[in-house]
């Protein structure tokens, strides 16, 4: 499968959180995803910028950093200069979108826009060819080990075929409740980056876990 593994730091132990991102950087993992969430936007509260400043330090592979949080715009800076390397907000939190992703390639990051499960792909044809990661969530945000919804796989194929026509070269991420199950039928349908939080580190043995994932 050629395809990126991000695994999510939120299914970590939290108070071991360096040995999660040592675990990822001495995996098959290609990024290290990040969870923000504000309790606002979602109804859950994770981490935030000194969380990921302080871990930032052990990692060499790219944050993945997703905002579940409104008003992101006010944050970009803080979230580059925390070590995010991409930085995906979320269509429903950005009243400006297309000002937002020009805010973050301006800081210097890869832009990201997440999409909820309710909200159609063709929304993103204005901003696709300014977008670098496509996320769409295939679990309501806000919390980790939730079942996959199985309508994501005809977004996939939707926002393949908008890619195609608008000329963007963003990648396709899909987050939420990817496992051994669905990782196959996911990258055979076009996805280019799975996240996967509790079925990596809910598992008896992560890196196993990792590898049969990436
Ligand atoms: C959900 C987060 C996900 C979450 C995925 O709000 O955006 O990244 O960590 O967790 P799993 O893989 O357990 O569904
Ligand atoms: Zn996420």
């Amino acid at each position: 499968m050629a395809h990126i593994l991000a695994p999510s730091l939120l299914s970590a132990d939290f108070a071991e959180l360096r040995k999660a991102v040592e675990l990822i950087e001495e995996s098959e993992a290609g990024w290290h995803h990040l969870d923000v969430m504000d309790g606002v936007f979602v109804p859950n509260i994770s981490f935030g910028l000194p969380v990921i400043k302080a871990i930032r330090k052990h990692a060499r592979k790219p944050f993945d950093v997703h905002l579940m949080i409104v008003d992101p715009d006010k944050f970009i800076g803080a979230f580059r200069d925390a070590g995010a390397d991409h930085l995906t907000v979320h269509l429903e939190a950005c009243p400006h979108l297309h000002r937002s992703i020009q805010a973050i390639r301006a800081a210097g990051m890869k832009a990201g826009v997440a999409i909820n499960p309710h909200t159609r792909v063709d929304l993103l044809e204005e901003v696709l060819a300014d977008v670098d990661v496509v996320c769409l969530m295939s679990v309501n945000p806000g919390f980790g080990g939730q079942k996959f919804i199985e309508r994501t796989y005809a977004k996939i194929t939707e926002l393949k075929a908008l890619r195609e026509r608008t000329g963007s070269k963003a990648l396709i991420e899909i987050d939420g409740g990817v496992g051994m199950e669905n990782a196959g039928k996911l990258v055979n349908t076009g996805a280019d980056v799975l996240v996967a939080g509790n079925s990596v580190f809910g598992a008896h043995d992560p890196k196993a876990a990792i590898r049969s994932l990436a």
